[in-house]
């Protein structure tokens, strides 16, 4: 009859659960993925991700200057790259006066407090769309041949003032080789944040949209992980430590919070969670349908990421995210 546990008393109202609750999202814990193109005066929709734009590199710092005002205090940026510029060495990708060191400076030359992450990989550059050098006979992506251009890709994005690298590459060594890159060029205070357990997934869709940067054959799971695999992950993990790595990330996000939760057991490193492409474009599709609250789903969601133990949260939702935050 007397039932004296009743965990109810803890939700009764606002003032007690904001007591109880255990985990807190705030905008600075937010990363904004951004997309940019050669042009002026640009903000191109991209059709599968909505409120989701390609600038120019004059809207981007526009752009980062409102992320930076909302809270949101490091940007992730990704290039596309013009058809003519690509060819199978990526050799844009080491042009220091290019789309995208150009953007580095500009964006830090702006807003300097802003932390500014990169990626590195070859797809956008690359004719054969994937993140290695391919092998024109047999079509393998060579590892040890790709880790000489990112390790290249590092120093010239370093000089332009990128804050943070991000091997998105999933290459055999890369961290290592890109660590000693960058102390060598006396860069030791670059932060390497490695994309460490990346997994083959069809939820880079969109993503590949944006960018047009899809493999024009065959897949990635040579390099990208088999998504039915969370030990292996821990593999990545122990090697990327040793390596170097500051940050550990884990992407996808959402169907990977196991992972994200491994890692967290097992690292003293803070850990990233990349919430995909995939991942927004389906928030966003129910929503227009009227099938979700989007609003609310996008809160949820990213709470999550911080339950199963992510210090940080790329995602496309950082800009909405925040104004919820803040009201
Ligand atoms: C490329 C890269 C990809 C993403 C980030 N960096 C795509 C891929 O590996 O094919 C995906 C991000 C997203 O879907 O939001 N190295």
């Amino acid at each position: 009859m007397f039932n004296i546990q009743r965990p109810r008393r803890n939700r009764r109202n606002q003032a007690i659960r904001n007591l109880v609750r255990e985990n807190d999202l705030r905008p600075n814990d937010l990363i904004a993925p951004l997309f940019l193109k050669e042009g002026k005066d640009l903000r191109e929709p991209i059709h599968s991700m909505p409120g989701i734009y390609r600038y120019s590199i004059d809207q981007l710092v526009l752009e980062c200057k409102e992320l930076y005002d909302l809270g949101v205090h490091c940007v992730a940026l990704f290039p596309a790259i013009e058809d003519k510029l690509k060819n199978s060495k990526a050799s844009e990708a080491l042009n220091s006066s290019g789309l995208y060191q150009r953007a580095i400076r500009e964006v830090k030359n702006a807003v300097p407090e802003l932390l500014v992450m990169t990626d590195i990989a070859l797809d956008p550059y690359s004719s054969d769309g994937h993140d290695g050098l391919v092998d024109p006979k047999t079509g393998e992506i060579l590892n040890d041949e790709t880790l000489e251009v990112l390790a290249e890709m590092a120093v010239v994005q370093a000089r332009a003032g990128a804050d943070i690298l991000g091997p998105s590459d999933m290459m055999d060594g890369r961290v290592a080789v890109i660590r000693e890159a960058l102390d060598e060029e006396n860069f030791t205070d670059i932060a390497i944040m490695s994309y460490t357990a990346k997994y083959a997934s069809a939820f880079y869709g969109p993503f590949r949209d944006a960018l047009n940067s899809a493999p024009k054959k065959g897949d990635k799971k040579t390099y990208q992980m088999d998504y039915a695999n969370v030990r292996e992950a821990l593999r990545e993990a122990y090697l990327d430590e040793e390596e170097g790595a500051d940050i550990l990330m884990v992407k996808p996000g959402l169907p990977y919070l196991d992972v994200i939760k491994t890692l967290k057991e097992n690292t003293t490193l803070p850990i990233a969670a990349y919430n995909v492409s995939g991942e927004y474009a389906m928030v966003k599709a129910a929503h227009e349908r009227g099938w979700i609250d989007g609003e609310k789903v996008m809160m949820e969601m990213l709470m999550s990421f911080k339950r199963a133990g992510s210090d940080m949260i790329l995602t496309y939702f950082a800009k909405e995210a925040a104004k919820v935050i803040h009201y």
